[in-house]
C-alpha cells in the first residue's frame, strides 16, 4: 500500500528550542520511514506578525540546520521554502474564496495571538493565516500533519476548505484529502518559568545550547514554590523540573517522585540530574549542528534540492485544480 503523506512546517524565527523539538520535530523524525514527507519553511507566514524581512533568510538557514542536526533526512524528507513555490500563493487566493471572514475570526489561535501580542489592528493576511496554511498542506495533498497543539484549529480550517473545494468543484472525484492533525504527549513543553516556551519571553533551552548553558538555565528553572529549603517535602505535580524529568529522564521518575516528596532530594541536585539528561540527548544534535554550521552551502543545496522536488508536486496539484475549476 502507498505510504500516507505528511506535510508539516514551521515559521523561520531562528534557532529552535526544546519546545519545538518535543512538540513537533522529534515526531517528524520518528515518522520519516513510515510516511512520504514534505517539510516546509513558512517564510511568508512570518510577515503576518513581523514585516521586517532582514532576518528571514538567515533564520531559515538556522532552522533548517536544526532540522538536519536533529535527524531530518533530506532524502526521505524534502525541505523547502514556501516563498519559492509560487503555487502556494495561487492556491491561497483560490482558497480565500472558500471560507468566510466570520469563520476565520473564530480561530482560537488567532485570538490568542491578538491577545498575547497586543494586536490592535489585525492585517488581512494575518486573518488569512490558516488559509495560506491550508494551501501549504493541500498543495502536497498532505494527509497527516504533525504539529504542536496550538495548530489544531488551523488543521480544522484546512479540512473545511478541502471539503468545500471538493463539493464545489470535484464532487465526482475529490482532489483534496481531509488531513488529520497529529500531536505528541508533550505538544506543549513549558518554558523555564513555567509559562509557554517562547523565544520572545526568553525562557527557552535551545537545541544549539552548549552543556554549560543548559546547566545555567536549569539552575534558574522554577520548582514547587513551597519547597523552600533543600529538605522540605516537594510536590512533583506542580514542579516544572519534574515535567522535564518526565520527558527526558522517564526511567528515574518513581525514585525522583518519592525522594522529592520525602524531602530527601533537593531541588539543586534534581535540576542538575535533569540538565545532564538533557545534555545527553542534545550531544549528538550539537555535534551534527556544528558540521552543518561549518558548511552552510550544504544546507542551501539541501533547500534548493527540496524546492525542485516540491515544485513537481505543486504543479501537478495545480493542474488538477485548474482542470476541475475549468480555468486555463
Ligand atoms: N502555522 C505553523 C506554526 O506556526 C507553521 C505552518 C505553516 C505549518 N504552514 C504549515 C504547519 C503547514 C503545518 C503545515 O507552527
Amino acid at each position: 500500500m502507498a505510504k500516507k503523506r505528511i506535510l508539516s512546517g514551521m515559521r523561520p524565527t531562528g534557532k529552535l528550542h526544546l519546545g519545538n523539538y518535543v512538540g513537533a520535530l522529534e515526531n517528524w523524525i520518528k515518522l520519516q520511514d513510515e510516511y512520504q514527507n514534505y517539510y516546509l519553511v513558512a517564510d511568508y507566514h512570518v510577515l503576518t506578525t513581523d514585516l521586517s524581512t532582514e532576518e528571514i533568510y538567515s533564520n531559515t538557514i538556522e532552522m533548517v540546520t536544526d532540522w538536519l542536526a536533529a535527524g531530518l533526512d533530506p532524502e526521505k524528507s524534502p525541505m523547502f521554502r514556501q516563498s519559492q513555490i509560487k503555487e502556494h500563493t495561487e492556491l491561497f487566493l483560490i482558497f480565500s474564496m472558500l471560507i468566510t471572514k466570520a469563520r476565520l475570526e473564530r480561530n482560537p489561535t488567532l485570538k490568542e495571538q491578538v491577545r498575547d501580542l497586543n494586536i490592535e489592528n489585525l492585517v488581512y493576511g494575518h486573518l488569512g493565516y490558516p488559509v495560506l496554511q491550508a494551501a501549504d498542506i493541500l498543495l502536497y495533498k498532505g494527509e497527516v500533519v504533525p504539529v504542536g497543539e496550538d495548530q489544531l484549529p488551523h488543521i480544522e480550517i484546512t479540512r473545511e476548505i478541502a471539503r468545500k473545494f471538493n463539493t464545489q468543484y470535484a464532487l465526482d472525484n475529490p482532489v483534496f484529502p481531509e488531513p488529520e492533525g497529529m500531536i505528541t504527549n508533550f505538544a506543549r513543553l513549558p518554558g523555564l518559568d513555567g509559562q509557554r516556551m517562547s523565544k520572545s519571553v526568553g525562557n527557552t533551552i535551545l537545541l544549539a545550547d552548549e552543556p554549560d548553558v543548559v546547566i545555567q538555565k536549569l539552575r534558574k528553572a522554577v520548582t514547587d514554590p513551597q519547597k523552600l529549603r533543600k529538605n522540605d517535602p516537594g510536590r512533583p505535580e506542580v514542579c516544572l523540573v519534574f515535567t522535564y524529568h518526565k520527558k527526558f529522564n522517564s526511567g528515574d521518575i518513581p525514585e525522583i517522585d518519592t525522594n522529592c516528596r520525602s524531602g530527601a532530594l533537593g531541588c539543586v541536585d534534581c535540576k542538575m540530574r535533569c540538565a545532564s539528561k538533557i545534555n545527553e540527548m542534545l550531544a549528538p544534535i550539537l555535534e551534527k549542528r556544528k558540521f552543518y554550521a561549518n558548511d552552510v552551502n550544504k544546507v542551501k543545496e539541501i533547500l534548493n534540492d527540496g524546492e525542485s522536488k516540491a515544485k513537481v508536486v505543486a504543479k501537478q496539484t495545480m493542474d488538477e485544480v485548474h482542470q476541475k475549476m475549468k480555468i486555463g
